[in-house]
């Protein structure tokens, strides 16, 4: 009912793309996607050559600063990262506050925000190369440990300290499954698998949490407000809270019977709301080759830690009926990286309310490399334009008069 031409002759030219469908924010040199033929590459290297050869630590250091490491750089990053991974005593007192039951998302992007006020010298927004990279180096740091607090939080358990020795994935699962510092029982399966998931949620190019990080760090926001503001976007069930959404989904269609014909077709009435939780992609339209990747990972997995999962079932029944009813066919969906990304954290041991958590630590190096290219780019503040449809012009009633 908007009448165009006169909308036109009032506010001028403005270009309409609800949702950005169609609309280029920014150029990067960061993350390829070609969402017609499936093809994902971090700076130039395809996804699943980096998830079967390389290592989280490794993606990271390659989307941030833009090449493969040498053996020498990557060391040097090791133990630069390392030095850093204690947060703030005083955090705790902060962090103890938290209700013992409330969100692991809400506390993650709480806490995020919070190290803006402990470590202060990141609120300069002129600060040179090296202190911005002291910043970025504190921020994935600290990351691992954020998250691991609030994971034994959930528990009721004491933290355990990170380590020196440990590389970044492994620090990170000992932090979360162990009960010292020093484990000797770190498991293997465990570590290579979550190298793999987090490689694959390494960066997404301009998605939903990474255009919100650019867009608060376009107004010279500090990297961790603006990453505590990626983690609050992430933490939507359209976007990143997607992976918990699917393992409810799953669970639920369990316990109905595991009739996945008759949840298709709850997925396709356009008069109930539900949708199929890890479906579609605004940009894959055809498999998401996050998914191909993750969906073998999932079986090696579950074979090599003994784990009969019946959810896996009904996620592989789900999906062949998608993707053989022409609703799904006709517009094009498909399975995206949070349909089976949820049955590993699940057979590692995380709890449904932690795997978004998991995806922001994954995503933690896209977001730096993308606000890291905003600045150095020098990008003007962000700042959509509207149309107007509200009253144009009335005169004010006095309040004795309405
Ligand atoms: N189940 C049922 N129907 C769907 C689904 C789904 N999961 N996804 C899209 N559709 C339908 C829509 O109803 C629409 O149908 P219509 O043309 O008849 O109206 C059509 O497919 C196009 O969908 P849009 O919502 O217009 O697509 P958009 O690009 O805006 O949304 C999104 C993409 C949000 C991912 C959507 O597919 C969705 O809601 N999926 C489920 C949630 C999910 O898995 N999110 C994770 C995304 S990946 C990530 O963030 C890591």
């Amino acid at each position: 009912g908007i009448d165009i031409s006169k909308l036109r002759a009032e506010t001028g030219y403005v270009t309409l793309d609800r949702g950005f469908k169609n609309t280029g924010a920014t150029t990067s040199a960061i993350t390829y996607l070609d969402g017609e033929k499936g093809v994902l590459r971090y700076r130039g290297y395809a996804i699943e050559e980096l998830a079967s050869k390389s290592s989280f630590v490794e993606v990271i250091y390659l989307l941030i600063y833009g090449h493969l490491p040498s053996h020498d750089e990557l060391e040097t990053f090791r133990w630069t990262v390392r030095r850093h991974t204690l947060v703030h005593e005083d955090m705790k007192k902060f962090f103890d506050g938290f209700p013992s039951k409330s969100h692991p998302m809400g506390q993650l992007s709480a806490l995020v925000g919070a190290l803006s006020a402990f470590y202060p010298e990141s609120l300069n927004p002129n600060a040179t190369d090296e202190e911005e990279n002291l910043t970025i180096i504190k921020m994935l740091a600290k990351m691992p440990t954020i998250v691991s607090w609030i994971y034994k939080k959930s528990l009721g358990h004491p933290i355990v300290y990170p380590s020196n020795n440990l590389d970044y994935v492994t620090n990170f699962i000992n932090m979360t499954f162990g009960q010292r510092t020093e484990d000797i029982d770190i498991n293997p399966v465990a570590v290579s698998a979550m190298n793999t998931l987090l490689i694959l949620h390494a960066d997404h190019e301009q998605n939903c949490s990474t255009s919100t990080v650019r867009i608060v760090g376009s107004s010279n926001a500090n990297l961790f407000a603006s990453i505590s503001a990626g983690i609050s976007a992430l933490w939507g069930p359209l976007h990143g809270g997607a992976n918990q959404a699917v393992i409810e989904m799953l669970e639920k269609i369990k316990d109905d019977g595991g009739d996945c014909d008759k949840w298709i077709n709850k997925a396709k009435d356009k008069n109930d709301p539900f949708r199929l939780m890890g479906f579609g992609h605004r940009v894959y339209k055809n498999f998401d080759p996050r998914a191909k990747i993750i969906k073998k990972a999932c079986d090696e997995v579950l074979d090599k830690l003994g784990i009969d999962d019946p959810v896996l079932e009904i996620a592989k029944k789900l999906e062949a009926a998608a993707l053989n009813d022409q609703y799904f066919v006709d517009r094009k969906l498909y399975p995206n990286v949070d349909f089976y990304s949820g049955i590993i954290y699940r057979a590692l041991g995380f709890p449904t309310e932690m795997f978004t958590v998991l995806f922001a630590l994954g995503r933690l190096p896209g977001w730096i490399a993308q606000w890291k290219e905003m600045r150095t780019n020098k990008e003007p503040i962000g700042r959509p334009r509207q149309i107007y449809t509200g009253e144009t012009e009335r005169s004010y009633v006095d309040i004795s008069n309405r």
